[in-house]
């Protein structure tokens, strides 16, 4: 059921912009969706946490804007640069508020470069834990947050060309093993008269999947992606085909931030002129009725 409006906040990213002072950025995602819906309700959902809830309680209070009336916490996957600040968000709202996520988001979240060994880059808390704070829903399939809006659940990976990590590991029953962080997703927000606007943390998963896969969950046109792309080691091939593949799923708009990387910042600024926007903290794009 499409909302009647949709505002999309960017409560953090790793650029603080320079339109309000004082905003602070960090490397991570949070958002902040706010939907009216038809019946005239409203309905807050929030995407990701951040690294920690310094960021995102400071940067909220700046905007105005109130933490205590969220009605469900989404995560996108596991690592620490949003998840990171559940705890902290959870004590300030001080409401069992449902947070949704993927299973896998509980995992260990290893992350293993040429120059780098990360052995806390996942949930960095235990599953107890967020339990005791939060009403923590569990799923592996699509499931609506609101009227309007969609967690996507698990991505099929149907391109060739979005790789799966080769950086991403996990431990289980002792080994230490890939992991494909079949967590990572978004949701999806189906706003009348407009179409579904896509919100992504990482990408992980590929964004052409997610994109194909909102569509396929909402059965509408996504016409805006906003997030992060994780193209910051894509060549230049990859970015092209990610753009030309995002144009024919018939996305008109991308708000691009987070791990997206300069060069494909660069190559979608070309592609989509006044259509690319740079995320911020304090970034704010409205669908539907203004
Ligand atoms: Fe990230
Ligand atoms: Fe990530």
């Amino acid at each position: 059921m499409p909302c009647t409006r949709a505002e999309v906040i960017i409560l953090v990213d790793d650029y603080a912009g320079y339109n309000i002072r004082g905003l602070l950025g960090q490397h991570g995602l949070s958002v902040l969706v706010k939907v009216l819906e038809k019946s005239g309700r409203t309905y807050k959902v929030l995407l990701d946490v951040g690294q920690d809830s310094s960021a995102l309680i400071h940067n909220s209070k700046l905007l105005g804007i109130e933490l205590h009336d969220i009605d469900v916490i989404a995560l996108s996957h596991r690592h620490y640069d949003h998840t990171g600040g559940i705890l902290g968000v959870l004590k300030n709202i001080d409401r069992r508020v449902p947070v949704v996520a993927h299973p896998d988001v509980l995992k260990p979240g290893i992350v293993i470069y040429e120059s780098r060994v990360d052995f806390n880059a996942g949930l960095p808390c235990s599953e107890s834990e967020l339990r005791e704070l939060s009403n923590l829903i569990l799923a592996r399939t699509p499931m609506q947050l609101a009227p309007s809006i969609w967690w996507l659940g698990e991505v099929p990976r149907a391109t060739s060309y979005e790789k799966e990590p080769d950086w991403s590991y996990t431990v289980s029953e002792g080994k230490l093993i890939r992991d494909p962080l079949k967590d990572d997703t978004g949701i999806a927000i189906s706003v009348e008269g407009y179409g579904t606007v896509v919100v992504v943390g990482c990408s992980h998963s590929g964004i052409v999947n997610i994109v194909d896969h909102a569509s396929k969950v909402t059965g509408e046109v996504p016409k805006a992606v906003i997030g992060g792309l994780h193209l910051i080691s894509a060549s230049d091939d990859v970015i092209k085909k990610t753009i030309s593949d995002l144009r024919r799923l018939g996305v008109e708009e991308v708000h691009v931030g987070h791990c997206t990387g300069l060069k494909a910042e660069a190559l979608l600024a070309i592609e989509f002129d006044e259509k690319f926007k740079k995320i911020f903290s304090g970034y704010k794009v409205v669908f539907g009725s203004k």
